[in-house]
C-alpha cells in the first residue's frame, strides 16, 4: 500500500507574473494540458497498491485543489488545510500521523512536491517502485538526480554502500554554500536531492521523535484537535502554530541514519524559475524557446511566452526572458530570473 502525499503549500514567487499569491504555480498549466498538481497526481496513479492521494495545502487554496482533483475523478482524496505555512517538516509529520492512523505504521507514503516536471513518466514509476521496496525495509528513501551545476538551492546526497537497487546515504547536506556545492560537484560523489521522499509512516514518526520532537508533538496535536469541514480536514490553528518552522531536509534528512537513495534519471526539473522553459522544451537553432504568439528578429538564447493571445515581438535581444500575461509583463535578463521574487516583494509592500 502506498499513499501519495502532495505538498502544495509553496508560493512560487519566482514564476511571476503567471504565478500569483492566490494562484501559485502548482495550480497552473505550465507544461502540457494538466496543472502541475494534476500531473503530480497522475504520476502516482500507476504505482502498485496506490491509495487515493492526500494533498496538504494552505487554507486559501482549498477550492482550487478540490476542483482540480475532482476534474481528475479523485473524489476520495484527502485535502488537509494548514492554518499557516510551517515548511515541509510539519506537513510531513501531519501526513505520517494521518496515514499511520488510517492504514497503520507500515503503510508507505510517497511525499511529492506538487511543482516538479518529470518528462519520463514510465521511468519515474519504475524508480518509485524500487524506492517503495527500500522504504518497506525501514529506509527513508530519496531520489537522487545527477547534478549539472553548483546549485545552492538544492540538497546534496553523497552515496554510500549499495542497498537493494539503491544506496545508503553517507551524507545529506541541504543548501550548501557556493564553495561547498562546487566541491561536491568536482568530487563527482554527490547527487541532487529531488525533493521527493518515500518512507513508512512509522519510520518518519520514529525519526521525528528522535530529531524533531517539537514538530511531531505540534503536528499530532494539530491533527487530533483538527476539524472536518465539508470535504476538508482543517488542522487546529493554535496547535499547529506551536510547531517550529523547518524543512524535512534540515529537520530529518541531515540527521537520520536511515536514509537511502535511488538514482533518478528521468528529465527532472523543479520548475523553480523561468529557466525551466529551457529544460522542458527543445530550444530552436538560435537557442530560443518561443511559446504562444511570438515573432523575433535577431534574437538569441531567449525565452518568450505569450499567454493571452497577444502578439509579442522581440528585436536584438540576447539571453532574456519575456513573459506576457493579461495584466503584467516580465522582461528580465536570463541570468537574473532568480531575482523575480524581488518584484513580488515590492508588489506586496505596495499593497
Ligand atoms: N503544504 C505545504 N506547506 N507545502 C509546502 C510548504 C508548507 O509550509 N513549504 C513548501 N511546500 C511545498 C512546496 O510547494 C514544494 O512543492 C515542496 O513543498 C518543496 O518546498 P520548497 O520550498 O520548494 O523546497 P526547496 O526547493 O527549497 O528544497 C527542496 O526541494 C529541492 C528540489 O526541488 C529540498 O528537498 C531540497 O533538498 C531539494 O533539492
Ligand atoms: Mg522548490
Amino acid at each position: 500500500m502506498i499513499v501519495p502525499v502532495l505538498l502544495a503549500g509553496g508560493s512560487g514567487t519566482r514564476l511571476w507574473p503567471m504565478s500569483r499569491g492566490l494562484f501559485p504555480k502548482q495550480f497552473l498549466k505550465l507544461v502540457g494540458d494538466q496543472t502541475m498538481l494534476q500531473a503530480t497526481v497522475a504520476r502516482s496513479e500507476s504505482l502498485k497498491g496506490v491509495q487515493p492521494p492526500m494533498v496538504i495545502c494552505g487554507d486559501d487554496h482549498r477550492f482550487i485543489v478540490a476542483e482540480q482533483l475532482q476534474q481528475m475523478g479523485q473524489q476520495d482524496a484527502t485535502i488537509v488545510l494548514e492554518p499557516m505555512g510551517r515548511n515541509t517538516a510539519p506537513a510531513a509529520a501531519v501526513a505520517a500521523t494521518l496515514v499511520a492512523e488510517q492504514h497503520g505504521r507500515d503503510a508507505v507514503l510517497m511525499l511529492m512536491a506538487a511543482d516538479h516536471v518529470i518528462t519520463d513518466a514510465e521511468g519515474f514509476a519504475r524508480t518509485a517502485e524500487a524506492a517503495a521496496e527500500l522504504a518497506a525495509q525501514g529506509h527513508l528513501v530519496t531520489f537522487g538526480v545527477t547534478p549539472t551545476r553548483a546549485e545552492t538551492g538544492y540538497g546534496y546526497i553523497q552515496t554510500g554502500d549499495a542497498v537493494g537497487t539503491g544506496f545508503r546515504v553517507k551524507t545529506f547536506r541541504e543548501k550548501p554554500d557556493a564553495k561547498t556545492a562546487e566541491q561536491y560537484i568536482a568530487s563527482g560523489d554527490f547527487l541532487w536531492n529531488s525533493g521527493m521522499f518515500v518512507f513508512q509512516a512509522g519510520t518518519l514518526l520514529d525519526e521525528l521523535r528522535e530529531h524533531a520532537p517539537e514538530i511531531l508533538d505540534a503536528a499530532m496535536a494539530a491533527v487530533s484537535q483538527g476539524q472536518e469541514d465539508l470535504d476538508f480536514l482543517r488542522l487546529d490553528k493554535d496547535a499547529f502554530a506551536k510547531s517550529p518552522e523547518d524543512s524535512i531536509d534540515y529537520a530529518v534528512m541531515e540527521k537520520t541514519a536511515r536514509a537511502a537513495v535511488v538514482p533518478l534519471s528521468v528529465g527532472w526539473d523543479d520548475v523553480g524559475s523561468w529557466t525551466f522553459l529551457g529544460t522542458v522544451n527543445e530550444a530552436d537553432a538560435d537557442g530560443n524557446v518561443l511559446q504562444g504568439d511570438v515573432l523575433t528578429h535577431d534574437t538569441t538564447n531567449t525565452f518568450v511566452r505569450s499567454n493571452d493571445g497577444r502578439l509579442v515581438a522581440t528585436v536584438g535581444l540576447d539571453n532574456a526572458v519575456v513573459v506576457d500575461t493579461t495584466d503584467a509583463v516580465l522582461v528580465a535578463s536570463r541570468d537574473r530570473v532568480q531575482d523575480v521574487k524581488a518584484i513580488v516583494k515590492q508588489l506586496k509592500a505596495a499593497d
